[in-house]
């Protein structure tokens, strides 16, 4: 007589076996890899906390971009890095700002490439905010803020983003992206919002990265409390109501219940934010020798893409792609 364990086993006896029951196939094709374009000729300036990954000026960014492409990924996301920051953000919405620039080269020289452009102030604020401050109060104003953000996005599309993809979390700014990219002529560019965006530690490593940590205060007014899933569910329901053609959930790790549920309340395709901190960490780990790489990471990234994620946004990307294709 067989125990009924003995059915289970039967199926995990051979690698051949595993694969035919196999629920959840990683691959290449899942993921956007962020690229950080600084300003400036020439540069390649590793970032401390994220081993591996560099601020880079647009030549070598096309370069990552390539290599990319060459692991069947099938698009970047690009943050900027610019010269000199202000109050009004200026850099975001320059047309000839260095992720306008970005866009445009890497398009040219891998026009297959999917570029997605980030659209936030707070890389470009003096203060860190992403949106702009109302100094005496202390206050982000939203209103203002959307404004700019919406010239950001179509700036952007000019310039040949893919996809526009705004992490700022204002209140209304996905409607207002969809406004002004239609007005604009590009009411064929879809919108992946950042939904579901938590104020969240694992940010460190990227506000180092970006130069982007805030002056003065937080970003708990407009990003989410960890404790709350319900209200995750809520700011989707709004985005997608407002035009988002993708939804996302950020951080992954820590929120793989939130993105279970968005995947289960939407049929639109889910994002899913593995970001700088998640990276860090499991770095750090490796390089203390303390975590086999590849396996922690392959498991990390399935176990995103079990949660429900249709689309991982990794630093992790290029190694995983290296991998799989083995
Ligand atoms: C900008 C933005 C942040 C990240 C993506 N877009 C930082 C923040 O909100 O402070 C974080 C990404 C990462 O940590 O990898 N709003």
């Amino acid at each position: 007589m067989a125990f009924p364990t003995q059915r289970l086993r039967r199926t995990r006896g051979t690698a051949g076996l595993r694969g035919i029951v196999r629920e959840t196939e990683l691959s290449p094709n899942d993921f956007i890899y962020p690229i950080f374009v600084a300003a400036g000729e020439d540069v390649k300036n590793p970032i401390a906390s994220m081993p591996g990954i560099f601020q880079l000026s647009i030549n070598h960014a096309v370069e990552e971009a390539k290599k990319a492409h060459s692991l069947g990924i099938p698009g970047v996301l690009l943050f900027g890095i610019p010269d000199e920051k202000d109050e009004a953000a200026s850099g975001a919405y320059d047309p000839e700002g260095v992720v306008q620039l970005a866009i445009r080269a890497i398009k040219d020289a891998v026009p297959e490439l999917l570029v997605v452009a980030d659209v936030c102030l707070c890389e470009y604020t003096s203060h860190g905010h992403c949106g702009i401050v109302d100094k005496e109060r202390g206050v982000v104003l939203n209103d203002a803020s959307l404004e700019l953000l919406a010239q950001t996005a179509a700036s952007q599309a000019e310039a040949g983003a893919d996809i526009i993809a705004p992490s700022d979390m204002m209140d209304g700014r996905v409607a207002a992206l969809r406004s002004e990219l239609d007005r604009e002529g590009f009411s064929e560019t879809p919108i992946m919002a950042y939904s579901a965006k938590y104020a969240s530690a694992f940010y460190g490593p990227f506000r180092e990265a970006a130069d982007s940590a805030p002056q003065f205060g937080d970003r708990r007014g407009y990003q989410m409390d960890p404790a709350n899933a319900r209200e995750a569910l809520r700011e989707v329901a709004l985005d997608v109501e407002e035009g988002a053609d993708i939804v996302m959930v950020k951080p992954a790790l820590p929120y793989l219940d939130v993105i279970r549920r968005v995947r289960d309340a939407t049929n639109l395709p889910v994002a899913a934010y593995n970001v700088s901190g998640e990276y860090s960490m499991l770095k750090a780990a490796v390089q203390n020798g303390w975590l086999d790489e590849e396996r922690a990471v392959l498991e990390t990234l399935t176990g995103i893409k079990r949660a429900g994620a249709d689309i991982i946004i990794s630093y992790h990307a290029p190694d995983a792609a290296r991998w799989l294709a083995r």
